[in-house]
């Protein structure tokens, strides 16, 4: 299938890469065609660069550039965003050291691979296989309730509430004020896209600050009661010496809550539209329900949750004979180079969910930053889409759908749908 969204052609004189385009967010991917077609490796006339293309954004990703912003050149707009962050962020906190950036997304060596450690010592393989059956129970009761209501709203009953009962329950928090912490949490993700708007940036910063907040209500509320989870453990961590300050912690607990939720979110909403787009591809799904782990590898391809990756430059880099000077801030086009035809082939613009080597999409970044939770997402998301297709033979679209108007967490608000 190709895309079915209404395509503008493009208009010749636009910027090659101009995200604010009208209809941009809820199609990107012309633009990205173009891209790849035109110049692979765009330097923007805003000073910034973008890669389009599978094999360049994989080896940047490896190649141990940097996350860190303040890395980036004096007077960029990468660098003045993070400054501007960071004013905000320090002071208001009381600290010395800035609250901003101090999660493992947002660091380098060797910061990175001591927090990393850490967190992934109890994010283990064998503690998100062990939530299958949670898992299994929510799909189930998300499903009688699009059953009961016959149409509906997917991202409400299905998509939003299975990530965030599960991360809820990973950390061992009680699901407290959901509609709050999703409204934090959808501000603080902003910080993933360009911010033009100092007022946006203010009010970022307060929901960074509430945000931070609630996490440290909730360490609270876990000293006094340890469990089996990983807020418990993460607190041991902190207490068993200075490998993880209290600072850290916060930042650790802040973007797994977030990271958690916002990006499967968008997999399951953007992967259920891509299969009731293909109603072939959906039936050889209910026929071969093996095919459910390759079909969510699909989704991640086609149509992925995150669509871009940042670095910042260390020292010059050469890329297709353009040299990108050090400290350049570049675009890592992620969702892009999953749809690259020189890698995928021609047929790179289908969704197919028998597609051999899907699994090679870059949709979880790659490199030292490859995504933490991604075992976590792909068995939500296959959870899900098992027993969707399995119980809803007839799943329809019963409405446009709605796109969130993100660039970068690029996923759908509203997924109108008929369980037929
Ligand atoms: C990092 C995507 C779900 C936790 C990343 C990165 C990507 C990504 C692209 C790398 C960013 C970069 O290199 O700049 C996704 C997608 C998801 C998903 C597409 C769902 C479909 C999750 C979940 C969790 C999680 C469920 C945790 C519960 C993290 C963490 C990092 C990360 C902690 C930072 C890793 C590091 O910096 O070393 N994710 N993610 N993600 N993700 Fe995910």
């Amino acid at each position: 299938m190709t895309d079915l969204e209404p395509l503008e052609p493009l208009d010749p004189f636009e910027p090659l890469f101009n995200p604010f385009a009208p209809g941009y967010t809820d199609n990107p991917y012309p633009s990205y065609s173009r891209l790849r077609a035109e110049e692979p490796v765009h330097e923007h006339p805003f000073g910034f660069w973008v890669l389009s293309r599978h094999d360049d954004v994989s080896a940047l990703l490896r190649s141990g550039n940097s996350v860190d912003y303040r890395n980036a050149d004096e007077g960029s707009a990468a660098r003045l965003q993070a400054d501007a962050m960071i004013e905000a962020a320090g002071p208001a906190t009381g600290d010395t050291i800035d609250a901003y950036g101090m999660s493992m997304l947002d660091r380098d060596p060797p910061d990175h691979t001591r927090l990393r450690g850490l967190v992934a010592k109890v994010f283990t393989p064998r503690s998100v296989a062990a939530l299958e059956p949670f898992i299994t129970e929510l799909v189930d009761a998300s499903l009688d309730r699009l059953a009961d209501a016959g149409t509906t709203d997917l991202i409400e009953a299905v998509a939003f509430p299975i990530p965030f009962a599960v991360i809820s329950r990973m950390l061992g928090i009680p699901e407290t004020d959901h509609a709050r912490i999703r409204e934090l949490s959808g501000l603080l993700v902003r910080t993933l896209e360009p911010i033009g708007d100092p007022d946006l940036l203010q009010e970022i910063n307060r929901a960074r600050l509430e945000m931070q907040d609630v996490v440290r209500e909730l360490i609270g509320f876990k000293r006094a009661n340890p469990g089996e989870d990983l807020l418990t453990a993460l607190i041991a961590a902190e207490e068993d010496g200075d490998r993880l300050s209290d600072e850290e912690l916060v930042a650790q607990v802040v973007l797994l809550y977030v990271a958690g939720h916002e990006t499967t979110v968008n997999l399951i909403g953007n992967g259920t539209l891509a299969l009731l787009r293909a109603p072939a591809e959906l039936a050889k799904l209910r026929q071969s329900p093996e095919l459910a782990a390759n079909a969510v590898e699909e989704m991640l391809r086609y149509d992925s949750p995150v669509q871009q990756s940042r670095r910042i430059i260390l020292d010059s880099y050469e890329v297709r004979g353009r040299a990108i000077p050090k400290g350049a801030f570049v675009i890592a086009g992620l969702a892009s180079a999953n749809r690259d035809e020189a890698y995928w082939g021609p047929d790179a613009g289908e969704f197919r969910v028998e597609r051999s080597g899907a699994r090679n999409h870059v949709a979880f970044g790659g490199g030292p930053h490859h995504c933490l939770g991604a075992a976590l997402a792909r068995l939500e998301a296959r959870v899900a889409v098992e027993r969707m297709a399995a119980r809803f033979p007839g799943l329809e679209l019963a409405g446009e759908p709605v796109w969130n108007g993100r660039i970068n967490l690029r996923g759908l608000s509203e997924l109108p749908v008929k369980v037929g």
